[in-house]
């Protein structure tokens, strides 16, 4: 049986993933900032802000003790906003960066002990050169930071797998922060989790836009 280690696990596609895998007979450790509402999905909950290493550390603690050597480890958190940059408070700037960047080296560099010899490692990234739009300059930073991280991290853990995927509209709540209508054609959470998991199976590694 496999395992896997699911960050953001209580967002659109943070929580398609915790269910498709759960539905595959994975063991399942889902990590969020409220993981009570993961409850019908996984025994294996935590509760973490990515923005609170402290927090983060003591997911971890605690998942090392539940959890079998983690198979598929998957960064799903992320936050936007809107705003031009001449708008853009500090806190909101740091909070984009902490949920799509900061959070997922923290989270990255504190699970390592918990992962199998040859784990996937598995970012939710964007098409973060067609994002450089007013507006979006925090998100657009964070997502290439994300791209850049993930490809030096590949070269240090040479035993393991590392994707970026890239989605394109995916049917989620972070679209209600957008002052943008979900685009016709935007997949459902389920279909891109779906997708994912065939890229774990057949070892995807690098960016992937799916
Ligand atoms: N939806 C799309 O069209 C789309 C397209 C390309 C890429 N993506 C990326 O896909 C990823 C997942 O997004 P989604 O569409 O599933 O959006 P979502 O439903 O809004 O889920 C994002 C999740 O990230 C969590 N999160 C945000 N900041 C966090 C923090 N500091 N600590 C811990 N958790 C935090 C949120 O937690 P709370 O529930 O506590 O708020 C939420 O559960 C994101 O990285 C996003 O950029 C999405």
């Amino acid at each position: 049986m496999s395992t896997a280690l699911i960050w953001g696990a209580s967002g659109g596609i943070g929580r398609a993933l915790v269910a498709l895998l759960h539905s595959h007979g994975w063991t399942v450790g889902a990590v969020s900032r409220h993981p009570h509402d993961l409850a019908d999905l996984t025994d294996f909950r935590y509760e973490a802000d990515a923005a609170d290493a402290f927090s983060v550390q003591q997911a971890v603690y605690r998942a090392a003790q539940e959890l079998p050597a983690v198979d598929l480890w998957l960064y799903a958190a992320g936050d936007i906003l809107s705003s031009p940059v001449a708008d853009l408070a500090p806190a909101d700037w740091k909070r984009i960066l902490d949920a799509n960047l900061t959070g997922a080296y923290t989270s990255t560099h504190l699970s390592l002990p918990l992962l199998a010899e040859r784990a996937h490692l598995m970012y939710v990234g964007a098409y973060s050169e067609k994002l450089r739009l007013p507006g979006l300059s925090a998100y657009a930073a964070a997502k290439a930071g994300l791209e850049a991280f993930a490809a030096a991290l590949a070269k240090e853990q040479r035993d393991r797998r590392v994707t970026v995927v890239r989605p394109g509209a995916v049917d989620t709540p972070l679209w209600t922060k957008m002052p943008l209508r979900l685009p016709r054609g935007a997949s459902s959470p389920a279909t891109l989790a779906e997708r994912m998991l065939e890229a774990y199976q057949a070892g995807t590694v690098g960016t992937l836009d799916l």
